[in-house]
């Protein structure tokens, strides 16, 4: 007698990123040497400070669960941190604080789709955006992020995919795998098409403070009209380095923080205390912690930039947010599986295929430079290496 599973998960797949990574680590333990370039989390330590307040919260035995919206003075550090840095006026009430990112979207989806209902999504995306409508019975529709536009949307594509079932709208910028970021001419264009439609946004935001040659990051919901019509995800995992912590936030209109806390009450009830407290301090006592590691991934993608663009067969435009790079490999003529599969036995270096993230990532690689500057190196030589043999064996050469 089996377990009888739930129909709902039938259409779900296992993450494409994590199957890389599972191979990766199983030829690490056979003794291969593996570069990691398929794991989108920073590999900076947490700064101290941020440690210690952790510790200094446990030490003061504050072990117990906060109100479920979360701790209020962390409420107010949010909405202050968004007032100073996103410039948008969100009151704390305005604010839930739940078990990173990845739960915020969950619950938003959770109390914003029936099923049928239509959300549009990029294409390429962060598969959450893909696989949580489809467990909730929605359908994810996507809209097209293309290399030729930039990764900017096309408006009129986007206005024509928009039918009497969409619900919402989801834009995440600096963008996850592309590493691009939205013009604020393309958000206005995306605010207009959502006010004509009576629409509601979802704006990621969660790589905002990663953004490289003084690109500006902009909130669509500090445009005007847009605030109310927005719901914006943000959270500590990229800019602070805490993707252990599971620290992240979502800030929308009072009356859906009300709906929104009742799906998040029945999943975890609240966030880790002594994690919120260290929040707290994470966004108050900042000095220039996130600055340097962004001095340093810049450092990274300009060496990584350079070495794709220098490699016969492949290339990748600048990305100027998030810690990716969208490599271009269709003129090998090879499905991108193939290749990332033969690096990864081959030169022992980890690549995200990008039909992961939907299918205009198909001939594609997604390369994360959340890695040492010295393993960069290695990993493009590596890759340039690699990419040539391909090219060898594909005669693409003589041609
Ligand atoms: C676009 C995007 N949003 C959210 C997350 C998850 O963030 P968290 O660690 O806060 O769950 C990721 C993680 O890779 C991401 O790429």
């Amino acid at each position: 007698m089996g377990f009888k599973i739930a129909d709902r998960m039938k259409g779900l797949a296992p993450s494409g990123i994590r199957k890389v990574n599972e191979k990766a680590l199983a030829m690490e333990r056979a003794g291969e040497t593996v570069i990691h370039f398929e794991i989108g989390r920073p590999d900076f330590d947490t700064p101290e400070y941020i440690k210690e307040a952790c510790v200094k919260s446990l030490e003061n035995s504050e072990v117990f669960y906060t109100s479920n919206f979360g701790d209020m003075k962390l409420r107010e550090q949010v909405a202050e941190y968004l007032e100073r840095h996103n410039h948008i006026s969100y009151k704390a009430e305005e604010i839930l604080i739940t078990a990173g990112l990845s739960e915020a979207v969950y619950d938003v989806l959770c109390v914003l789709l029936n099923p049928g209902d239509e959300i549009l999504v990029p294409d390429p995306v962060w598969i959450n955006y893909l696989n949580v409508p489809r467990l909730l019975g929605a359908e994810p529709v996507c809209y097209d992020l293309l290399e030729e536009n930039d990764y900017q949307p096309d408006i009129k594509q986007l206005e024509a995919l928009i039918t009497d079932k969409t619900k919402t709208l989801v834009i995440n910028t600096p963008g996850n795998p592309t590493g691009s970021i939205l013009s604020t001419k393309t958000l206005k264009e995306i605010a207009a098409l959502v006010e004509k439609y009576d629409l509601t946004v979802i704006s990621d935001e969660v790589y905002e403070r990663l953004i490289y040659d003084d690109t500006e990051h902009v909130s669509i919901a500090s445009l005007p009209g847009m605030k109310e019509r927005t719901i914006t995800f943000n959270g500590f995992s990229k800019a602070y380095s805490m993707t252990g912590w599971r620290l992240g936030y979502v800030a929308a209109p009072r009356e859906l923080i009300l709906e929104l806390n009742k799906v998040h009450q029945h999943i975890t009830i609240c966030a880790a205390s002594f994690v919120q407290k260290a929040g707290i301090v994470a966004l108050r006592d900042e000095s220039n912690e996130v600055e340097n590691m962004v001095k340093e991934y810049q450092r990274r993608r300009d060496y990584a930039v350079e070495a794709i663009n220098s490699t016969p067969g492949i290339y990748c435009l600048n990305p100027k947010g998030a810690f990716y790079i969208f490599i271009n490999v269709r003129s090998l003529g090879i499905p991108a599986s193939e290749i990332a599969e033969y690096l990864l036995e081959h030169h022992k270096i980890a690549l995200v295929p990008g039909e992961v993230f939907g299918k205009n990532g198909e001939g594609y690689l997604r390369l994360s430079f959340a890695n040492s500057y010295d393993n960069i190196v290695e990993g493009c030589r590596r890759l340039a290496e690699g990419i040539l043999e391909l090219r060898k064996q594909t005669g693409e050469q003589e041609k």
